[in-house]
């Protein structure tokens, strides 16, 4: 297939990137660099510098998918910015889905997130779970999985979303390369290669196991491959949702352990009260992605850490 994948120089659209090109399909990426690195655009896509706004002119009727990563996805600046939201995801987004319907473009494949549940009122979240986002990012996301609903409806697009929940690990040098960086594995990969001091642990006292919070993390090369399956399932005229989860979570402390296991390093911690809007668990249910798509997560946290260490510069 011809694929456009927006955000494709970014943590994982470049993943996505790669293993469409190793399946042998044609790759094309638009990324406007805000947040993504030019040497994580590989060789042999179709680079395209620009905002998604541009995306009329690199679409044509040749292209049979579009994958849409880029947005802008930090939570807080939402809370302080939300008109970044509104434009950068609702208004980008509403742009990049009226140009896959000018270019006859018949599927699109989009990153939606856990942010679209809100507080979580049950441990395991399947697609059904309400949605009632918490904070502008969450609720930009679930806006454009409305518009892909009823693009889907009215124009007959093939249309998947796929949230995702905590995303970690590499492939090869492709790594996770946040500014701020405001997940767990890679702050705390931070702190074993000592460019920190020490890493933050936020709440001690969650009704948990180990009283920390728990999560579901998937490894990158098992979430890219998610959308390789959902491109070739897609159907005409449906949006369908998946969460992308394994259905078992692993406390911040047994994180930490693993880090430390793995690294062989120290890796201090702080602890410090909970954050404001920080569930104590947070699990999907992957239930209908491996019923539906034939998606099941290879790769287990061990590995995820393993892959991410391995692929810092100064990990030696
Ligand atoms: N990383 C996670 O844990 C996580 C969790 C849930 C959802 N998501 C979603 O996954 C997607 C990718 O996340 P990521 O972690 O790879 O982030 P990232 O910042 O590494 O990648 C996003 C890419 O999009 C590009 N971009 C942003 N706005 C753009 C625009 N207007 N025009 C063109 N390019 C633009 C950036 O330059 C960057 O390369 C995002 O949509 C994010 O909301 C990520």
């Amino acid at each position: 297939m011809k694929v456009l994948v927006t955000g494709g120089a970014g943590y994982i659209g470049s993943v996505v990137a790669q293993q469409l090109l190793a399946q042998g399909h044609e790759v094309t990426v638009l990324d406007n660099l805000s947040t993504g690195h030019q040497e994580s655009v590989l060789t042999g896509v179709a680079w395209h510098q620009g905002d998604i706004s541009e995306a009329a002119e690199v679409l044509d009727s040749s292209f049979d998918t579009i994958i849409h990563l880029a947005a802008k996805s930090l939570v807080a600046e939402s809370m302080k910015h939300p008109e970044r939201y509104w434009h950068g995801n609702v208004v980008a987004s509403l742009g990049l889905i009226e140009a896959a319907r000018a270019a006859n473009v018949p599927r699109f494949i989009f990153s939606s997130t856990a942010a679209v549940y809100g507080n979580p009122v049950t441990d395991l979240i399947s697609e059904d779970h309400p949605t009632a986002p918490i904070n502008p990012y969450g609720a930009s996301k679930l806006a454009i999985d409305h518009m892909l609903a009823a693009e889907a409806a009215a124009h007959g697009l093939a249309a998947v979303s796929l949230r995702y929940f905590n995303v970690g690990g590499a492939s090869g040098s492709l790594r996770e390369q946040h500014d701020p960086e405001t997940h767990l594995i890679p702050n705390l990969l931070k702190v074993a290669t000592g460019e920190s001091p020490h890493a933050q642990l936020f709440g001690t006292d969650y009704p948990t196991a180990d009283g920390t919070a728990v999560r579901d993390y998937i490894h990158i090369k098992d979430l890219a491959r998610a959308h390789l399956l959902a491109m070739e399932w897609a159907k005409p005229g449906t949006h369908e949702i998946f969460n992308l989860g394994t259905g078992v979570g692993s406390s911040v402390r047994e994180v930490l352990d693993t880090a430390r296991t793995v690294t062989g390093r120290q890796i201090p911690v702080i602890e410090q009260p909970r954050r404001a809007g920080d569930p104590a668990v947070l699990v999907a249910s992957g239930q209908k992605a491996a019923e539906t798509l034939g998606w099941v997560p290879e790769y287990s946290l061990e590995n995820i850490i393993a892959d991410a260490w391995t692929a810092l510069p100064d990990s030696d």
